[in-house]
């Protein structure tokens, strides 16, 4: 529990209310209005919670004006240079880097689960061939808890990491199966001899009737993708899992809950909502007029792929993207096809312009990481299932951290309510 160090007054018709304030480890004090209804009969009013915390983490933290991300106190930046996926879900999960035992522990028990209950396989054909992947991904990650019957009780800590182990596991499974279900290829099985990222590609990529080899600097992109997109602290999907999760739902479940939630182009859909609307400019020349849509006030389009809620300065992630972006594009000498082009005009064009700097309206994560996966040969609709697969594991930590807490509650907002008073039913021939 964080430390209470000071008190603010909140004054209103002549009285005074005294709240604690908390202080974290690093990032702005909170001040605790859990007694204020109580003691003060008034709610608090904060729309998309700009300004509420709504939990104690000791997970990951952000510095939006430094433009710092870090997990379990290390930067994304050295994660991301010296680290690996399966590492950093060790780290995000447990709260401390790995000793190599742990670390081979770790990646056995994880390489055990990647097969999926081989009913699954006709679970999927269930759905049309041109369902979206994120809507397979929902409903199959939802029916886990059809299929995993013992690792259901989320008062027993063995079965939350088993749990936990499985989802890490099966997810980069159930993304590829989708893929190959919707491009009407068979499914390919996990091979254990494979690395994480390297294992995901050859699901994708690879067909039974030829040999496939993963290409080490494509592998090394994947990895860092899902390192980067791994945590960040309690943006809506996240958010989301620990709200359904309060409710003492199944971790399967929750985990659906988020990956619809981060489904919405205003989340994790902006990778592909980015990159369609690259090919949707086309060619340079019409960038301005693009441009003058996003600044247009009258005009609901915005430059996706661009701003952020919470880093404004710069994002830390879309750093670490950008080399990778550079790296893949070189190994696949693509220099100059028209979306590569528009994208870094776009990014020149946003960099200088008023609007865009005055605002902090930077290259987020989602513009650089759907350039490095259509690279890669993933179609659009992949994108977000890639981020989804990565964002597992912290929500599967950020879960367990929640249901560890003894001060768990049942997430209930409250509300402004502007609607009518109480008035008499009038029946249907009297309206
Ligand atoms: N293009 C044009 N104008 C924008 C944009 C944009 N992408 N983003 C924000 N603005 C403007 C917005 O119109 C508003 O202007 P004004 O002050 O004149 O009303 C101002 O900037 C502040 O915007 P906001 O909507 O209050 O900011 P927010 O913190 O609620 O929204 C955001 C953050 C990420 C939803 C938003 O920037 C956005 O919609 N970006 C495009 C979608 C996107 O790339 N999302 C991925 C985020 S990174 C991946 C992840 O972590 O999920």
């Amino acid at each position: 529990m964080a430390e209470t160090k000071r008190t603010a007054t909140l004054s209103f018709d002549g009285k005074n209310f005294e709240l604690p304030m908390l202080s974290p480890t690093v990032g702005p004090d909170v001040i605790d209005i859990r007694k204020l209804y109580a003691e003060a009969d008034v709610f608090t009013y904060d729309p998309g919670f700009t300004s509420t915390a709504s939990c104690e983490s000791t997970i990951t933290f952000i510095d939006g004006d430094k433009g710092e991300l870090l997990y379990r106190g290390y930067p994304i930046e050295q994660l991301a240079e010296n680290s690996h996926f399966l590492e950093v879900c060790y780290l995000l999960l447990n709260g401390s880097l790995p000793t190599a035992e742990q670390m081979e522990n770790f990646e056995g028990r994880i390489t055990r689960h990647t097969m999926v209950h081989e009913q699954m396989h006709y679970f999927f054909r269930g759905f049309r061939r041109d369902s979206h992947p994120m809507a397979t991904m929902v409903g199959v990650v939802g029916a886990m808890s059809a299929f995993y019957h013992d690792s259901l009780d989320i008062n027993d800590p063995w079965q939350r990491e088993v749990a936990a182990m499985r989802m890490i596991a099966k997810l980069p499974t159930i993304a590829a199966m989708a893929y190959k279900y919707s491009i009407g290829q068979p499914f390919v099985y996990p091979r254990n001899n494979l690395d994480y990222a390297s294992n995901f590609l050859h699901m994708c990529f690879s067909v039974p009737a030829e040999d496939y080899t993963v290409s080490p600097v494509l592998a090394k992109a994947m990895d860092r993708i899902m390192m980067l997109h791994a945590d960040h602290e309690q943006n809506a999907s996240t958010s989301t899992v620990r709200l359904a999760g309060s409710s003492g739902a199944n971790p399967f479940a929750c985990v659906a809950a988020g990956i619809a939630c981060l489904w919405g182009p205003a989340h994790g859909g902006a990778n592909q909502a980015c990159l369609e609307m690259l090919r949707e400019i086309g060619t340079v020349d019409r960038i301005p007029e693009y441009i003058a849509k996003a600044k247009d006030k009258n005009d609901p389009f915005r430059l996706m792929g661009f701003g952020h809620r919470v880093y404004k300065n710069f994002d830390p992630r879309a750093k670490v993207m950008k080399e990778s972006a550079d790296e893949v594009l070189d190994l696949l000498g693509i220099h100059d096809n028209e979306t590569l082009k528009v994208a870094k005009e776009l990014e020149r064009i946003a960099l200088e312009d008023e609007y865009f700097v005055s605002k902090k309206l930077y290259p987020n994560v989602d513009f650089y990481s759907g350039i490095i996966l259509e690279a890669m040969g993933f179609p659009t609709a992949m994108f977000t299932p890639i981020f989804a697969l990565s964002r597992t594991v912290g929500w599967i930590s950020q879960w367990k951290e929640m249901i560890g807490d003894p001060a768990l509650k049942i997430g209930r907002p409250r509300q402004l309510y502007i609607g009518e008073t109480a008035r008499d039913y009038v029946p249907v021939v009297n309206r």
